[in-house]
């Protein structure tokens, strides 16, 4: 007879539950010997990278207009819930890497990197359910306490708003408070001045939300929604570039005209040059922290130029251009391209490659971000991936709409559980 573990792996198991944006995806409950119960909901994009793992769905067009995702949950149901059980849950790296390669795709088409990133999550939970400590302990020990510095995306637009805006999220990053739920109520303080600015410069409809919890009023250019911003945090009593900073994505992909090789957005057609001097421009007139995936996903060079015009006074960050891949982080170094980093999981599929990626990037002095999806879930895994990694900040939209809040309150949760230990990020590193 084996000797018992609890940690063992007794059952995966999985169901297609609802995004935010109401479309099917992937939830996996791991279930360990020792009675641990580990759930975990995998989220989707919307601006998706060329480069990212792939999501797989069904395309039957009589099911949920072909969006259902019934193929991964039956992945995970047979092929999946087959290799793991019987391993040991705090293995996460070995499990990881035997998704990859069970999976056996570049991509994770095969299996579905929605099928393998609620698994992998869901593995970390059950472990850390097992082991009865909070999820974030379990991946940080016990000197994981740091808070990070939430960046807030209270205007929408993109393809995440039904808006003019070019540009996809402008964001408040407030820095200026001592703990993070200070951060926090200072954020929701001018979110709520700014809906009665554009309540009364737009109208009453203006007001409605974007998928990320931001207001998407009509608004058509950049400095519209820049001055918005800057208007709000004056109004809320808020130094703008002191106590709050503003940050972008542009999510240039998106409004790139790869035939042209030109860039729409305010109603202009630029060249990367003449964008890259708009940026330039910007950031001389606003207070702007970052500017995340400036141009589009291929161009390391001018990213790199970019990041070199700012130098020391804009972080230049990488989401679609680096997709949480090793590979495209150590190009995006190489070419001197970023000063910052998304992390999202599911870009990579796997916790242990995202882990490892940040780990990496922090190694090399480069700022990380943790961030949702536009279409994200109940599930507030990634507050504790940020505190357990101890990355610098966190990005998960507006302080509205439940899937946002979700992790706004699991980290003021976890502020609480650490009782006057935890330390906000803002006080650690230099802005
Ligand atoms: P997505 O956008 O989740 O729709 O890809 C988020 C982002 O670009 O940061
Ligand atoms: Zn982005």
């Amino acid at each position: 007879m084996e000797e018992f573990n609890p940690y063992r792996i007794s059952n995966v198991r999985a169901l297609q539950v609802l995004d935010s944006r109401g479309d099917p995806t992937v939830e996996v409950v791991v279930t360990t010997e020792g009675g641990g119960i580990g759930r975990a909901i995998a989220p989707s994009g919307a601006s998706k990278g060329k480069y990212e793992a792939l999501e797989i769905r069904d395309g039957d067009l009589k099911l949920y207009r072909g969006r259902s995702v019934l193929r991964a949950v039956n992945n995970v149901n047979s092929i999946i819930s087959q290799a793991l059980r019987g391993m040991d849950s705090r293995n996460q790296r070995l499990i990881d890497r035997r998704l990859i390669e069970i999976d056996g795709t570049q991509n994770k088409s095969r299996l579905g990197a929605n099928a393998i990133v609620a698994t992998s999550l869901a593995v970390l939970k059950a472990a850390a359910d097992t082991a009865e400590v909070p999820l974030f302990e379990y991946i940080g020990g016990v000197q994981a306490r740091v808070l990070p510095i939430p960046m807030l995306n209270i205007i929408n637009g993109g393809v995440h708003a039904g808006n003019e805006l070019s540009i996809q999220e402008f964001m408040i990053v407030p820095v200026g408070a001592d703990k993070f739920s200070e951060a926090l109520r200072i954020a929701v303080e001018i979110y709520k001045v700014l809906r009665q600015y554009i309540k009364s410069r737009y109208g009453a409809s203006a007001v409605n939300v974007g998928d990320e919890g931001g207001y998407a009023p009509p608004m058509k250019y950049t400095e519209e929604a820049l001055e918005a911003l800057m208007k709000s945090i004056e109004g809320a009593g808020y130094r703008a570039g002191s106590d709050v900073y503003l940050a972008l994505d542009a999510a240039a992909t998106q409004f790139y005209n790869e035939d042209k090789n030109r860039y729409l957005i305010d109603r202009r057609e630029l060249t990367p040059d003449e964008l890259l001097d708009y940026w330039v421009q910007i950031v001389e007139k606003y207070p702007i922290l970052s500017i995340e995936d400036p141009f589009y996903e291929e161009d390391f060079k001018h990213f790199a130029e970019l990041a070199t015009r700012l130098k020391g006074k804009c972080i230049i960050v990488g989401d679609d251009l680096t997709v949480t891949n090793m590979g495209r982080v150590k190009a995006a170094l190489a070419h001197g391209s970023i000063g910052g980093l998304i992390v999202k999981i599911n870009q990579v599929g796997t916790f242990t490659e995202a882990a490892d990626v940040v780990k990496y990037a922090q190694t090399n002095g480069i700022r990380t971000i943790v961030s949702h999806r536009s279409g994200d879930t109940e599930d507030p895994a990634i507050a504790h991936i940020a505190v357990g990694l101890s990355t610098p900040f966190i990005k998960t939209g507006a302080p509205a709409r439940g899937e946002r809040t979700a992790k706004y309150n699991e980290l003021l949760r976890i502020e609480d559980y650490l009782a006057g230990e935890a330390i906000y990020a803002a006080k650690l590193i230099k802005i």
